[in-house]
């Protein structure tokens, strides 16, 4: 039978307040579930007051000023704070992104903060990627060639065929955009979603690669690809621009010209 409600271990309980220092004169709220695998507790949201006169213009400048100062046990992912390594993705303000790149002044309010959603939760913002990394492994994301290159050269490519690159290159791997996407809530044991199927048509369409063919055959699958229904949900939120739902419509397009 259907269940209409979470189960009582999902619920989640108001949590603990922590207050500005005295003498703060610009105080903005940050709302941020927490949630350790370490006691049988329900998730938590806990309110923290940041003086942002003391911060960082970012998100993630608030998440460690608050990670140094209130509450050393909130756990979250970082490395380059400047939108390169994908660690930091997360769901602020309703909105699945890189911390990093989020402005604090682009959130109005209270500043909400959720791990990214349809995925375990290891510990507060910190999703299990476990699933995702698999099926990024499955579709071999690295140049598969028949000959050497050159010796002493690189292996060159026109500048057209160097452009079709663009828009594929740039994904850092922050799983934001599967992780919008209500096809890949559903299906994420087959589907493989935006992210890894805009890493698959990354190597289809680069033109030193000697697999295409192999490669398409692999991805010609009713759940592994044809489970995107272009929603477009991957495009919206992608927090550098790239539009996945256009790689896999690329995909499917290679497939339906051989
Ligand atoms: S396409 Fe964008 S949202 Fe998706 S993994 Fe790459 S950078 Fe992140
Ligand atoms: S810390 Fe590297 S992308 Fe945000």
């Amino acid at each position: 039978m259907a269940e209409f409600t979470l189960p009582a271990n999902s619920k989640m309980n108001s949590g603990v307040h922590h207050k500005a220092p005295d003498g703060a004169s610009n105080v903005r709220v940050f709302q941020i579930y927490r949630w350790s695998p370490d006691d049988d507790e329900n998730p938590r949201l806990d309110k923290f007051e940041v003086d942002l006169d003391d911060c960082g213009p970012m998100v993630l400048d608030a998440l460690i000023k608050i990670k140094s100062e209130q509450d050393s046990s909130l756990t979250f992912r970082r490395s380059c704070r400047e939108g390169i390594c994908g660690s930091c993705s997360m769901n602020i303000d309703g909105t699945n992104t890189l911390a990093c790149l989020k402005s604090i002044s682009e959130v109005t309010g209270e500043v909400k903060i959720f791990p990214l959603p349809h995925m375990p939760v290891v510990k507060d913002l910190v999703p299990d990627l476990s699933n995702a990394y698999r099926q990024l492994a499955s579709i071999e994301p690295w140049l598969k060639s028949d000959n050497d290159a050159p010796e002493g050269e690189e292996r060159r490519q026109s500048p057209e065929q160097r452009e079709k690159l663009d828009g594929l290159w740039e994904c850092v791997l922050c799983f934001s955009c599967s992780a919008a996407c209500p096809s890949y809530w559903w299906n994420s044991d087959e589907y493989l979603g935006p992210a890894v199927l805009l890493q698959a048509y990354r190597w289809v369409a680069d033109s030193r690669d000697d697999r295409t063919d192999e490669r398409l055959d692999a991805l010609d699958d009713s759940f592994a690809l044809y489970r995107c229904h272009t929603i477009m949900n991957c495009a919206k939120t992608c927090p550098k621009g790239l539009n996945p739902g256009k790689a896999i419509a690329g995909i499917k397009s290679e497939i339906a010209s051989r």
